[in-house]
Order: structure tokens, then C-alpha cells, then sequence
């Protein structure tokens, strides 16, 4: 079994949910409270062993390359003032030389297409993809359980993390249906991408985190678009499932949809109310505001 070590974010995608925020600025630069999202699924990768982080940028998104860089003049200021505590948390948050990529998507023509972007970097062997619009706040990260599920499978499996959802919510998402649960994993028999309610296999939706084989660029090749006028990941996962065994893997923890104003503003609330340093203060604000 070949292990986990190459992560693909599509950072490529218009953000259009949060404009005018997203005019000049990426959305996965928005902090959710003093880390922006792509640090907070970065760090879930490097929490589930991944070593290799592979981002698919689009115009406007360059500003992301540079969180990833190490930031001499403000490394120097730090130190004349004696701020260790900050030097070592910009240390620490700096990946390894040489462990990251950046590839472009010229159009966002879907997520589809924006994994198929990497396919040169990743190679032959098995890679995760991480939205980073998607976070999920457990101990164990949510990519860490699925490569724990993937250990536990033969070769060439492929991992979806899914959650449930409000059955009248099915239709805005990519639902699966299961067979029976072995472990943590269940076998999935299904996958139909934002069914009619009446239509769905289950109420298990597709939840921003994936492990797959290399074999999907090849589907994804040739793959057409699909809803949305998107050329879409689940379409050739549909198709790769004829030939590989896909699995879903209901994580522990709660998703926050920071693509939306809601789960972006949730997920601040959660992750501060998380803190231990504002966790206290921030109870006590909230209570004041609402009454
Ligand atoms: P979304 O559809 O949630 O993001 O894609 P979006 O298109 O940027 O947002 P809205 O709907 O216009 O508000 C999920 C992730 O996939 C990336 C996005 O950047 C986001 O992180 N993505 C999406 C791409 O990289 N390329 C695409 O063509 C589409």
C-alpha cells in the first residue's frame, strides 16, 4: 500500500459567494480567526502526514504563494524587538524547502479540472484533495481518520470523507449511497452529484476531503462538463468507481462551509470559542449580544 504524501488545494475558484471581500484578495486567505483558511487545511494535511502540498492557483492568487514563503523583513523586525513568540510561529507554519507547488488553472473551469492541473506533480501515485473552503474542527483532523481508513484497505481504494445532511438539503450537494459498514469505512454504491430530493441514494454528502488514485487523471482527461457547466470530480469518480472500490468515511467532527457567509462566520465562532486564549472573553461578548 502505497502511503499518503502529496495533498492537492484547488485555491483556483472565483469566490464569487464572498464578494466585493474577494475582488483583489483570495477567499482562502480569509482568516478564520488569526489563520487564514489554507493555513488551517494545510495543517490538517501535516497532521495526517502529508508531506508534499501541491496548490492549484488562478489569477489574483499569488499573495498565497507568499504565506507559504519566509518573510525576511518582518523575520528581522521580530527579532530586533524580541518577539520569539511570533518568529517561532511563522517557523513553525513555514513548510519544508522544496515541499510545495504551485500550478495554475488558467480558467475555473470546475474542480474537476483544477485536480486534473496537478496531474504532473502528483505522478503515479496516490494523493488526497483538500478544499479549503471546507474546515472541520476535530481532534483527529478529518484527513488524518481517512488516511487511518485507507490503511486499513487493500490496494487502490479510494476515500471520500461524507457527513449527514437535511434530506430537503440533498440537492445542493454530491450525495452517496453506502453499502454495509465495515469499520469506519462503508463501501460506497453510489454517487449522484446534487440529486432531487426523491432521487437520493442516502442523506451522506460529499464533504470537501478525498483520497484518490492517480488513475482519475486519466478519466478526468477526457471528462466532460457536467452540472454547472463545470467540468466536475464526482463525474470521474463515478467512472473510476466502475473499476476501483470507493469508500466513504463518516468523520468525526463538525464541517464549516466557509465558502458561505454563515459557515465562514460559524466557523469563527467556533474555532475562538476553541481557544483557550480569547475562548473565556469571546462566551462573554456573545452573551452580551445576544440578549
Ligand atoms: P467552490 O465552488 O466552493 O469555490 O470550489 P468558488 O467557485 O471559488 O466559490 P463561489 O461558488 O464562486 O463562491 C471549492 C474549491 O475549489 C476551488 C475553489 O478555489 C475552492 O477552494 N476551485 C473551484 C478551483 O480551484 N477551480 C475551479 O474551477 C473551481
Amino acid at each position: 500500500m502505497k502511503p499518503i504524501r502529496k495533498a492537492i488545494f484547488p485555491v483556483a475558484g472565483l469566490g464569487t459567494r464572498f464578494l466585493p471581500a474577494t475582488k483583489a484578495m483570495p477567499k482562502e486567505m480569509l482568516t478564520v480567526v488569526d489563520r487564514p483558511l489554507i493555513q488551517h487545511v494545510v495543517d490538517e494535511a501535516r497532521e495526517a502526514g502529508i508531506e508534499h502540498m501541491i496548490f492549484v492557483t488562478g489569477r489574483n492568487k499569488g499573495v498565497i504563494e507568499d504565506h507559504f514563503d519566509k518573510q525576511y523583513e518582518l523575520e528581522a523586525t521580530l527579532k530586533e524587538r524580541n518577539k520569539t513568540t511570533e518568529l517561532e510561529l511563522l517557523a513553525a507554519d513555514t513548510p519544508a524547502a522544496g515541499m510545495t507547488s504551485f500550478t495554475r488553472q488558467q480558467q475555473p473551469l470546475g474542480l474537476g479540472h483544477a485536480v486534473w492541473c496537478a496531474r504532473d506533480i502528483v505522478g503515479n501515485e496516490p494523493f488526497a484533495v483538500v478544499l479549503p473552503d471546507v474546515l472541520v474542527l476535530n481532534e483527529p483532523g478529518c484527513l488524518k481518520q481517512m488516511v487511518e481508513a485507507y490503511s486499513k484497505q487493500k490496494d487502490k481504494a479510494n476515500i471520500i470523507a461524507v457527513e449527514e445532511v437535511p434530506m430537503d438539503r440533498v440537492h445542493m450537494y454530491g450525495i452517496v449511497g453506502v453499502g454495509k459498514e465495515a469499520g469506519p469505512s462503508m463501501p460506497i454504491t453510489r454517487m449522484v452529484e446534487k440529486p432531487k430530493r426523491e432521487d437520493a441514494p442516502s442523506n451522506l454528502s460529499i464533504t470537501g476531503r478525498y483520497i484518490l488514485q492517480p488513475e482519475i487523471f486519466d478519466i478526468l482527461e477526457n471528462q466532460q462538463t457536467g452540472a454547472g457547466g463545470e467540468i466536475q470530480l464526482t463525474d470521474a469518480m463515478i467512472t473510476l468507481s466502475k473499476s476501483q472500490p470507493f469508500y466513504a468515511v463518516k468523520f468525526e467532527g463538525r464541517s464549516y462551509d466557509c465558502g458561505s457567509k454563515l459557515g465562514f462566520l460559524t466557523a469563527n465562532v467556533a474555532y475562538a470559542l476553541n481557544r483557550k486564549d480569547i475562548a473565556g472573553e469571546l462566551r462573554a461578548e456573545l452573551q452580551q449580544l445576544l440578549g
